[in-house]
């Protein structure tokens, strides 16, 4: 899979692309990513890339101009025509059923705001895909895009260890509970054990203890939709 990242601010990408999995998955050719700053296509005499909001109100808005053809540039530097996602908190909120979706693709252009958002025409021109990562306001996009790059990059074939990807596997569509509590040794600490039935070898009862776990954690901390 290929991936550009448009964005005012590509050294906030260097240690994130530098970790662990991430770098091994990009060494491996499994992942390209590559990073483009609009400010390089801006025919701004002062490199600007962003203006007050017409009608008024506090913050600067990105320009069309050079959002649109650093987008357009990017395009061209791939036979792959990409979807094009845009990261602001006014789009639709992320999901793993979308991840999933999104894992299935070629190319992804990820394109992050900063400021109050992004002139309108960017969105009517470029007709991307508008994603939030939940409703909560982040100073940019960027944090939200290495939300979708990391999620994305766990479900490309072989990027996770086999143990990781065939553990994804067994979660099936419909059963998207929370993960049940877990424990490793030792069996008691500072007088906390842990549940006899997982140290009981009864591999029925433990799965029936997980599942019924996984339904009180979801109905507790899930009262919306997942
Ligand atoms: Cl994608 N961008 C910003 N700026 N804030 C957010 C977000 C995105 N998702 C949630 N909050």
């Amino acid at each position: 899979m290929r991936l550009d990242v448009i964005t005012l601010f590509p050294d906030l990408f260097s240690g994130f692309l530098s970790e662990s999995i991430l770098a091994k998955a990009i060494g491996r050719k499994q992942l390209e990513i590559q990073l483009h700053n609009p400010r390089l296509w801006t025919e701004d005499k002062h490199g600007r890339v962003d203006d007050r909001p017409y009608g008024g109100g506090p913050g600067m808005v990105l320009a069309t101009q050079p959002i649109i053809e650093c987008v357009e540039a990017v395009q061209k530097m791939d036979s792959r025509p990409g979807r094009l996602l845009l990261l602001t908190p006014a789009g639709q909120r992320l999901t793993q059923t979308r991840i999933e979706k999104l894992a299935q693709d070629q190319r992804l252009i990820l394109i992050c705001g900063r400021y109050e958002g992004f002139d309108q025409r960017i969105i009517d021109i470029l007709q991307p895909d508008e994603l939030s990562i939940g409703d909560f306001v982040l100073n940019g996009g960027e944090v939200a895009a290495m939300v979708v790059i990391e999620a994305v990059m766990r479900l490309i074939p072989g990027v996770l260890g086999d143990d990781a990807s065939a553990r994804e596997d067994s979660f099936s569509q419909e059963d998207r509970g929370l993960e049940f509590p877990q424990y490793t040794r030792p069996a008691s600490y500072r007088g906390r054990d842990v549940p006899d039935v997982l140290l009981s070898g009864n591999h029925a009862a433990i799965e029936q203890w997980r599942k019924e776990q996984s339904r009180q954690r979801t109905e507790a901390r899930r009262t919306t939709e997942m």
